[in-house]
């Protein structure tokens, strides 16, 4: 019980899953997964998605959150706090440099949320409204002004539910977001679905093309469900630590990842059918939740109510996971280097907006500067997912496998005996986190070097 006390933390089950999923659903789910299923093949992809995310990324947001929940701090502090060592502690600090480079292009993304929320609150995709929305988007996205002042905007709203703290902040957004965004979504999909010509697009989404998958497609599977899950930035890791000591953290982690593939799910539900329904190319990138959903809202009854909905819904993703990533960087630096949580706040907030406003201009004036052929939103992301990700889940896995030892894992998913979960479902956990989950990790990133 003392362990409850001492820091802020979730008051129960309920809020730190609609937490979790908060952090788990987000522009990944809606932006991020629907194109990439366009890209990769459709549902071989989808299907290599699936088996990753349930058989090897599940355990190991379990691992992470036994780290946090046994380590009691933020990632680098839970990691010294169960080892003693500095060189473990430094997977917490590299945990928090790849939460400061997802947040730097998340935000920018975010700010896109809020400007198209506002453009359809002036009912700019009403039912038979003429849009081009292809050339609206990359003239905005390329622009200077306009969407660094809405990052501005989505950064400061984030940096306020920080300021306010885990259970007054945290909690009780998510509890009130994560239902209204489902019923959302579900509303989407239905209508995605019913336009005429949608077939060919659960088509696409559904029938599996096998002969597309090669290491790069494994490896964006891989990434994604990485990236979807929130593992290996410490934020399961951050989250873990304000779990309840009794909670039932594998149960908890799979109604978490479950709920997130759902999303997922229905996100390409509500995307693919219009992609095809309206000729379009379905790999088109990033721009397809804003250049595709305007077309599909100006032919729908009441397009425009949809329209203000959906984007406030898209927004709502967009912030939860906003949030997760901005706590992992404050409660890191309140408790390494004993700040308020004012001071790490807008520590972080400064931070994040100074490279940040560099992601944004990249896709305009200094689109001419890449690294590897990348700008350097681009390479944000790229780094993130395809290597930080993967390196810090390996080093969690391995410590958790390796170091932290079977019988300190099955206390702490078992809540040392309070919570209802067998035994055995921990041991199988374990030997997944212990030799699966470093080698699959391993295997793919080997396969993606030597090509
Ligand atoms: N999972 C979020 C999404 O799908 C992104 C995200 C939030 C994230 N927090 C994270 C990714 C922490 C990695 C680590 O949009």
């Amino acid at each position: 019980m003392s362990r409850d006390n001492k820091r802020d933390g979730f008051s129960g089950s309920f809020g730190m899953i609609a937490a979790t999923i908060g952090s788990a659903v987000g522009l990944g789910n809606l932006w991020r997964f629907p194109y990439l299923v366009g890209q990769n093949g459709g549902a071989a992809f989808i299907l290599i998605y699936l088996f990753f995310s349930i058989v090897i990324c599940t355990p190991i947001m379990v691992a992470e959150l036994v780290i946090g929940r046994r380590g009691q701090g933020a990632p680098a502090i839970s990691f010294f706090n169960l080892s003693g060592s500095r060189k473990w502690a430094s997977v917490g600090i590299l945990a928090m440099f790849t939460c400061i480079l997802i947040l730097s292009f998340y935000g920018v993304v975010g700010g896109w949320t809020i400007k198209y929320l506002v453009n359809s609150v002036c009912l700019q995709y009403r039912e038979g409204a003429v849009l081009d929305s292809a050339s609206a988007f990359g003239q905005f996205v390329s622009g200077s002004g306009g969407p660094i002042v809405h990052f501005l905007i989505f950064t400061a709203l984030t940096g306020a539910v920080i300021l306010a703290g885990v259970t007054k902040g945290i909690e009780r957004t998510s509890k009130f977001m994560m239902p209204v965004l489902f019923v959302l979504v579900v509303l989407v999909a239905v209508r995605s679905i019913t336009l005429p010509g949608s077939a060919e697009g659960l088509k696409y989404l559904f029938k599996p093309d096998f002969s597309q998958i090669d290491s790069n497609v494994v490896l964006a599977a891989l990434g994604q469900a990485f990236f979807s899950l929130s593992l290996g930035a410490g934020m399961q890791i951050t989250y873990g630590s304000y779990t309840r000591s009794d909670d039932n953290i594998i149960q908890n982690a799979f109604i978490s990842s479950f709920s997130d593939t759902l999303f997922a799910i229905l996100a390409g539900c509500a995307i693919m059918p219009a992609v095809f329904a309206f000729g379009i190319n379905p790999g088109e990138g990033a721009g397809l939740a804003f250049v595709t959903l305007p077309q599909v809202f100006v032919q729908m009854p009441m397009g425009g109510l949809f329209a203000i909905l959906f984007f406030a819904t898209l927004f709502l993703a967009a912030i939860t996971s906003a949030i997760s990533l901005f706590e992992v960087v404050t409660a890191s630096m309140m408790e390494i280097w004993k700040m308020t949580r004012r001071k790490a706040a807008l520590l972080t907030g400064s931070i994040i907006v100074a490279l940040g406003c560099v992601c944004s201009l990249s896709q305009g004036v200094l689109s001419g500067f890449t690294v590897f052929g990348k700008n350097v939103f681009d390479l944000f992301d790229y780094v993130s997912s395809n290597v930080l990700m993967l390196l810090t889940s390996l080093l969690v896995v391995l410590f958790v496998g390796w170091r932290l030892k079977k019988e300190a894992f099955l206390d702490e998913v078992t809540a040392g005996g309070r919570a209802r979960m067998p035994r055995s479902v921990g041991a199988v956990l374990f030997y997944i986190i212990k030799y699966a989950a470093p080698l699959v990790i391993f295997a793919i990133v080997l396969s993606v070097i030597i090509k």
